[in-house]
């Protein structure tokens, strides 16, 4: 019978075997999959497994200072890397949804690999690939999401590396990822996180991204997952986040004309993201994140729900 702790006893034996004293480097991304992979790693190799987690400037608000504390409280050997201003300058007069994926992609990578190169002699790259994502990118078109959109995170570094890859999660399903990660202690914050796409709020801004457009959207999507996990909502749809749209809109705010961006929400139910229905979030809630939206976040004054289901619409809007 399949239980987390036989899994972890059994895998953490055998990285010790693998690894010896060899040096490790991991990406951390503040999703469920590389962080239960660092701990797995991290008991069995301890200081020798080097992790980076990098500020792409597109994370939730206060994500990577959180995400990183709790880190440092999991005592694994982490790097916090803040590579905002490259992200947003390569992302500086770009608007078509795949050519922002792999700028960010591009920039992760050169990220990545300036604080990998500081690592004296490693020898290994350890990555958080789960089952799913093999048989994503071993099949025979690439798999549907990879055909509608490159996954930036799915890849490898450049060959110069020549790294070693050690991927502990390669023979599980997310649900036994999740499992292993609350076996080793992984706190419920991470644990029950919605999935969160590697180019981040990037792709959630349409058209070009700005710092100035990330940090309103940072701010009415914090409103937004807030009210869900209060209303006990967050734990009941799959994944959830707004969307920044390229217009404006005309308003009206005491006697005053105003004429500012829209804020759309999006939440669904899905089981692997393949499909997704919307979900029918209750109109009071609704209406309680449309008004503090607007009155708390400067320059958003209208917010719209996305009732699109997968197919024929997908999850993210880019
Ligand atoms: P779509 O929008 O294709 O999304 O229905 C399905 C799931 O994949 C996530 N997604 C991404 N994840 N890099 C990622 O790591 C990406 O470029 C990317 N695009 C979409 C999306 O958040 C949803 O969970």
């Amino acid at each position: 019978d399949w239980t987390p702790f036989a899994f972890a006893e059994e895998s953490i034996d055998a990285l010790k075997e693998q690894l010896k004293d060899d040096k490790v480097v991991l990406g951390l991304s503040g999703g469920v999959d590389s962080s239960v992979a660092a701990l797995l790693l991290h008991q069995a190799i301890g200081k020798n497994l080097h992790c980076i987690f990098v500020d792409n400037g597109l994370l939730r608000k206060e994500e990577f200072s959180s995400v990183l504390s709790s880190y440092k409280d999991l005592g694994l050997n982490v790097k916090g890397v803040d590579a905002k201003q490259r992200f947003y300058d390569a992302l500086a007069g770009l608007t078509d949804p795949e050519q922002k994926r792999k700028a960010i992609g591009r920039v992760f990578i050169e990220v990545f690999d300036d604080e990998a190169h500081q690592i004296s002699d490693v020898k290994w790259l350890a990555q958080g690939t789960i089952y799913p994502d093999v048989i994503e990118s071993v099949s025979v078109n690439g798999g549907p999401s990879a055909t509608i959109k490159s996954h930036h995170n799915v890849g490898g570094l450049p060959d110069y590396m020549k790294l070693k890859i050690v991927e502990p999660l390669k023979a599980l399903f997310k649900d036994e990822v999740r499992r292993v990660g609350k076996a080793l202690g992984l706190p419920d914050d991470i644990l029950g996180r919605h999935p969160f796409p590697g180019p981040g709020l990037g792709i959630r801004i349409l058209g070009e991204v700005t710092k100035e457009k990330v940090q309103i959207l940072q701010d009415a999507d914090f409103i937004y997952v807030k009210n869900l996990k209060e209303s006990g909502w967050y734990d009941k749809v799959w994944q959830a986040g707004t969307i920044y749209l390229p217009i404006q809109s005309v308003g009206v705010m005491g006697d005053e004309r105003t004429y500012e961006n829209v804020v759309a929400l999006r939440a669904v139910s899905s089981v692997d993201g393949m499909t997704a229905d919307w979900s029918h979030l209750p109109y009071e809630l609704l209406a309680k994140i449309s008004n503090e939206i607007i009155n708390n976040v400067k320059g958003i004054n209208r917010v719209v729900y996305d009732i699109s289901s997968k197919p024929p619409a997908t999850i993210e809007w880019e």
